[in-house]
């Protein structure tokens, strides 16, 4: 079936992927990363059902098939539900998540004095957007990722993707992705949702990867593989 959105542009000296507005990467840099595969399954997202913006976490999981996944920031739990599907199409997989949940209707004022908006409604439970049916491959630890991250990277071990989208300053994201970089698996992926709000990204990029041949900046979303 022809892809509604996939559009190749090669030839000229482009090979550029590109899959509605805000997906365009080099074909050398999703295959370094294991991700040739990733546009069919963007599709598939459509198909069964994930919504666009979490398309890009659905089609990750389905492509790199992988065994352990930590994210951060669950709140209603769209990107959560996103993985977990991937990984019951996958038959394989297990996710951990960490989540501070906000129920101030304001939200809550990080560290850079930002305003982040992302807000649980009263009498809800973070990712009460995941489905029964696909929660027997999640455990989700409420807290601080500051204080709940290290432990929970110490009892889990090497991970195959790591996936931040909990507090957005340039601190904390920092420091989110040196500690996951640790214990990433060797060509394990980081990805990092709003990767607009801070630096942190492309300055853990340039320091990680500086030739960017591991790295798929989507403007808003990144990720940086691992080397072998
Ligand atoms: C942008 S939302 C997550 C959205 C979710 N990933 C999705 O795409 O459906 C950010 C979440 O991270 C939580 N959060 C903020 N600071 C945190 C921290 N230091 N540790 C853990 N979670 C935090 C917020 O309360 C909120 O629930």
């Amino acid at each position: 079936m022809k892809s509604r959105f996939l559009e190749w542009a090669t030839g000229r000296g482009h090979d550029i992927v590109r899959y509605g507005p805000s997906f365009a990467a080099s074909s050398a840099v999703l295959r370094a990363l294991g991700l040739a595969a990733v546009p069919r399954f963007l599709d598939e997202a459509r198909e069964v059902g994930v919504r666009d913006k979490e398309a890009w976490l659905y089609a990750l999981v389905r492509s790199r098939r992988p065994e352990r996944v930590v994210e951060t920031g669950v709140c209603e739990g769209w990107s959560t539900a996103a993985m977990l599907k991937a990984m019951r199409a996958n038959a394989t997989g297990r996710l951990w998540s960490v989540d501070l949940p906000t129920y101030d209707p304001a939200g809550s004022v990080n560290a850079d004095g930002r305003r982040e908006g992302a807000v649980i409604p009263g009498g809800m439970e973070p990712g009460f957007e995941v489905p029964a049916y696909l929660r027997d491959r999640w455990t989700l630890r409420l807290g601080d990722a500051r204080q709940v991250l290290p432990k929970l990277f110490d009892e889990v071990g090497p991970v195959d993707l790591f996936v931040h989208d909990s507090e957005h300053s340039h601190a904390h994201q920092r420091w989110e992705y040196e500690l996951a970089w640790e214990y990433l698996r060797p060509l394990g992926i980081l990805a990092s949702d709003d990767t607009d709000w801070t630096p942190a990204f492309r300055e853990f990029a340039r320091l990680h990867d500086p030739a960017g041949h591991r790295t798929l900046d989507l403007g808003r979303r990144g990720l940086i593989g691992r080397p072998a």
